[in-house]
């Protein structure tokens, strides 16, 4: 099992600016590096009106831009739920930025009660994601979260 303990202490080692660019390279790399079975780490910001632009990510060049309306990313930001799917090929408008990814894990990212952005993960392995995954990604973006200053970062409407 991995040890988010552990992710956790050195996640917050390495996050040693309050810039969020810096810091979200650095956390899509660290996730890239430590977990298992992925293909994709990447940030989804929201920059404009329900819309998410890519930011930095580790991985295949991806799909740009994602409206609110669409895909597993787009219900992430809408619900402000992290959304957890074990076979993306039974979500119908899931977004196929690359045809390996088979489950998929999104934890939406909420600062003052707005929505900053997403932060979404990728696996080839079908179900690669149990609740204790879920939970200990849940802790990590929080750690990016208390690391960065989000409010810093751009205009959003
Ligand atoms: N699969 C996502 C799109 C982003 S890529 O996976 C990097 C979705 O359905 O929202």
């Amino acid at each position: 099992m991995t040890d988010y303990d552990s992710l956790e202490r050195q996640l917050t080692a390495l996050l040693d600016t309050r810039d969020w660019l810096t810091n979200a390279a650095q956390t899509s790399a660290f996730l890239m590096q430590t977990l298992e079975k992925l293909n994709w780490v990447g940030f989804y910001l929201q920059r404009q009106p329900e819309t998410l632009i890519l930011g930095p990510f580790q991985g295949l060049p991806a799909c740009n831009p994602i409206p609110f309306s669409k895909g597993v990313c787009g219900a992430a930001a809408r619900s402000r739920q992290t959304q957890r799917v074990d076979d993306v090929h039974a979500v119908p408008d899931h977004i196929a930025c690359d045809a390996a990814s088979r489950s998929e894990l999104v934890v939406p990212i909420v600062v003052a009660d707005d929505l900053w952005g997403v932060l979404d993960i990728d696996s080839p392995v079908p179900a690669r994601f149990s609740r204790e995954d879920q939970a200990g990604i849940e802790r990590l973006c929080r750690v990016f979260i208390d690391a960065s200053d989000l409010t810093a970062s751009a205009p959003r409407r």
